[in-house]
């Protein structure tokens, strides 16, 4: 016979499993950017995978990089009374009217990847690296590499206006500042895209006596990085050599390029920004608990000496 203590701790145990499982995020909301670069396609995989492994409804939208799209989707989740919303916002501005309306719905919103230049109380807590800190490895790598030889340095940025364009090119512009060797002769927007990260390499090989002025290109993505690999060999130059490569994201295909001796280093940006997003939600929906206003995630330098072969073996899985 089960004794009335057990029947009693039983109760308390099943009310409080249905407390915590009704506390927890049922539904979530995700505008994502869209689907530029090898590295947005994982972040989208894993978000996906960390809903499921939690049993998160999660609601998909892809904004086809258009802040617009974005701005409608977190109106649509905020209409349909989801429990959180999750966005990685393609520009830093312009936000602020929209979070206004997801903290007067009581809808927490938690940044993914890039930041927003509204006041930090209109959302949870931000999950991302330091974008400034990846510019400056990618720049302190350069100078390291060149140990002090003349460097006429070509950069292709991120999208216009977005935090990691914006921080990226500080980052690195700050860790070349005092070494006179290195000089950025052209920076130009490739959007994150191979294809643009291809066409503007061109334009910066034509104009600068078909690549020879040039010593290094800088890329804040990997893709436009790949894109511009491509572009320097069409050239008739070999890439990594006559022009050193660095650039930003690790994903599988740059270790490609680095296992074949076509790009140098790469500062890799880890797609599960859902994972510590997830478990942030659940504590502050669980018992109020405030995650700290930025969740950072780590920055890791890669080289050719860190057998660029073996990595890409463990990533070319993994959703990119
Ligand atoms: O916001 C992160 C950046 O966005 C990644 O570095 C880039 O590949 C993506 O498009």
């Amino acid at each position: 016979m089960i004794s009335k203590k057990a029947l009693v701790g039983a109760g308390l145990l099943a009310s409080m499993l249905m407390m915590s499982s009704s506390a927890l995020a049922q539904t979530v909301g995700f505008s994502q950017i869209g689907s530029e670069s090898g590295w947005r396609a994982a972040e989208t995989t894993l978000t996906l995978q960390q809903a499921e492994e939690r049993g998160i409804d999660l609601k998909f939208a892809d904004a086809q990089q258009k802040q617009e799209n974005q701005i409608k989707a977190l109106r649509s989740f905020i209409a349909q009374g989801v429990d959180a919303i999750l966005i990685a916002p393609v520009v830093a501005t312009g936000w602020d009217s929209v979070l206004e309306e997801a903290k007067e719905a009581e809808i927490p919103v938690i940044l993914l990847d890039r930041m927003v230049d509204s006041s930090d109380d209109l959302y949870l807590t931000a999950v991302g690296s330091d974008l400034v800190h990846e510019g400056s490895v990618a720049g302190q790598w350069l100078v390291d590499a060149l140990g002090g030889k003349d460097c006429n340095v070509v950069e292709l940025q991120g999208t216009t206006g977005s935090s990691p364009a914006i921080d990226r090119k500080n980052g690195f512009e700050q860790a070349i500042e005092g070494h006179a060797n290195v000089k950025l002769i052209r920076s130009q927007t490739g959007d994150f895209t191979r294809t643009k990260g291809k066409e503007v390499m061109e334009s910066f090989l034509k104009a600068e006596d078909g690549g020879k002025n040039i010593c290094a290109l800088y890329a804040h993505n990997d893709d436009m990085a790949v894109g511009a690999i491509q572009a320097i060999k069409e050239a008739g130059l070999k890439p990594g050599e006559d022009i050193l490569v660095v650039s930003i994201d690790a994903v599988p295909d740059i270790f490609q390029a680095m296992a074949a001796g076509e790009a140098n280093a790469t500062v890799e940006l880890t797609p599960n920004m859902a994972g510590p997003a997830f478990d942030a939600l659940a504590a502050y929906m669980k018992d109020g608990t405030m995650p700290p206003k930025f969740i950072q995630t780590e920055s890791k330098l890669y080289t050719q000496a860190d057998d660029p072969q073996a990595v890409y073996e463990q990533k070319k899985d993994l959703g990119y």
